[in-house]
């Protein structure tokens, strides 16, 4: 059987989560796709915590770079942000190494630049655990609705604001309360600002954006408004109406252009999408041909979120490419996008 060496760098939520899958379910990851996968190096600036996981001391390190240099054939980047974590990423694409990762900001950012590095140096990048944690959305866009024009994507994709906003509603609790709770289930990010201020939805929508439409959507195309206004008496007013209030990321052609956008939404309560609660992640995308398909699971936490990174493990071991459609994968792949108030 073949093999693929897999090198982990950043082993804290997600990459624990990792690391837990392919100690506990390697065997039956293996004979589903008839490859072995060899879990060769984890890097962390935490050498002790990843001892505790199980893993061999001669397979940890504190450098990721040093993850980059090995033998392995894929770089896994879970680190997160866009500093580090890019120079990680294009030393491993520059290495002749295919990478996995997470990480939505450094896509929505500098999607272009890596996808195209990726291409020019032969290996490929996939990212699904960066947009509904655990749910294959990004599969999904790519592969069963290929056939499709995206006529809209309407979505309910930060795990921490909507669970924020349903404890708010259901339970009662105080904004700061619930988001205390998001950072100790290991829901929020490191900084806790890009999910309450719509930056992550925000990152998360460029990616789908730009996969459905065929050119890159960076971050700074979105129209972005987060949770942090939201009052309880918002929400009862709302309930008052018959309204659920969501923090809803929209991306639609109109004209030639495409209109991106996050922000609080008043949604009726018998909106397929009003009954998404929690850290669930929802994702309704209407194709021309299909109509309306709908996307729910986790959105994320350590489980879900380390079963899509290990899932575009096994399509790399597979020899599947990037999870991006051809086009994006040149240089100058830009989409014009419509502005708020613009006509
Ligand atoms: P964590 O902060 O829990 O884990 C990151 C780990 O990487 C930490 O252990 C950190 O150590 C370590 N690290 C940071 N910089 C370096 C470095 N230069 N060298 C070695 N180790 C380093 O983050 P998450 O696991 O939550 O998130 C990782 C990525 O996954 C992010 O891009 C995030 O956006 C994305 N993601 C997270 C989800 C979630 O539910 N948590 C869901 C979907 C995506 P230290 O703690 O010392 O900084
Ligand atoms: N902080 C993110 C969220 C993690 O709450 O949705 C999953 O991408």
């Amino acid at each position: 059987m073949d093999s693929v060496k897999v090198g982990i760098v950043g082993c804290g939520t997600v990459g624990s989560g990792v690391v837990k899958i392919l100690l506990q379910n390697r065997d039956i990851i293996e004979e589903r796709i008839g490859k072995k996968i060899e879990l060769s190096m984890v890097a962390d600036r935490d050498v002790e915590k990843v001892k505790k996981l199980g893993v061999p001391e001669k397979f940890i390190v504190n450098d990721g770079f040093k993850v980059v240099e090995s033998e392995v054939d894929i770089v896994v980047e879970l680190i997160g942000g866009t500093t580090v974590a890019k120079d990680i990423v294009k030393s491993a694409l520059e290495n002749g190494k295919h990478v996995v990762s997470a990480n939505k900001a450094l896509f929505a950012s500098y999607g272009e630049e890596l996808f195209s590095a990726a291409f020019e140096n032969g290996v490929s990048i996939r990212f699904e655990a960066s947009v509904g944690g655990g749910i294959p959305v990004i599969k999904a866009l790519n592969e069963g609705l290929v056939a499709n024009r995206i006529e809209k994507i309407l979505g309910i994709i930060n795990g921490t604001a909507n669970f924020i906003l349903t404890e708010m509603t259901t339970r009662g609790i105080s904004f700061e309360e619930a988001l205390k709770i998001a950072g100790e289930k290991g829901y929020a990010e490191a900084d806790p600002s890009l999910d309450v201020d719509g930056i992550d939805a925000a990152h998360k929508i460029a990616i789908l954006a730009s996969i459905a439409y065929g050119g890159w959507v960076t971050i700074n195309d979105v129209y972005v408004k987060g949770i942090r206004d939201i009052t309880p008496l918002d929400i009862d007013f709302a309930h008052e109406f018959g309204y659920r209030i969501k923090l809803l990321a929209v991306a639609k052609p109109d004209n030639g252009k495409v209109e991106v956008r996050v922000h609080p939404a008043m949604l009726p309560e018998d909106h397929i999408l009003s009954s998404v609660d929690g850290v669930f992640n929802a994702c309704l995308i209407e194709g021309d041909f299909v109509g309306p398909t709908l996307y729910y699971g986790m959105g994320a936490g350590q489980r879900p979120t380390a079963s899509a990174v290990v899932a575009d493990i096994a399509d790399i071991a597979c020899g599947r490419g990037s999870s991006v459609p051809v086009s994006l994968l040149k240089r100058g792949a830009k989409i014009p996008v419509k502005r708020p108030g613009e006509f």
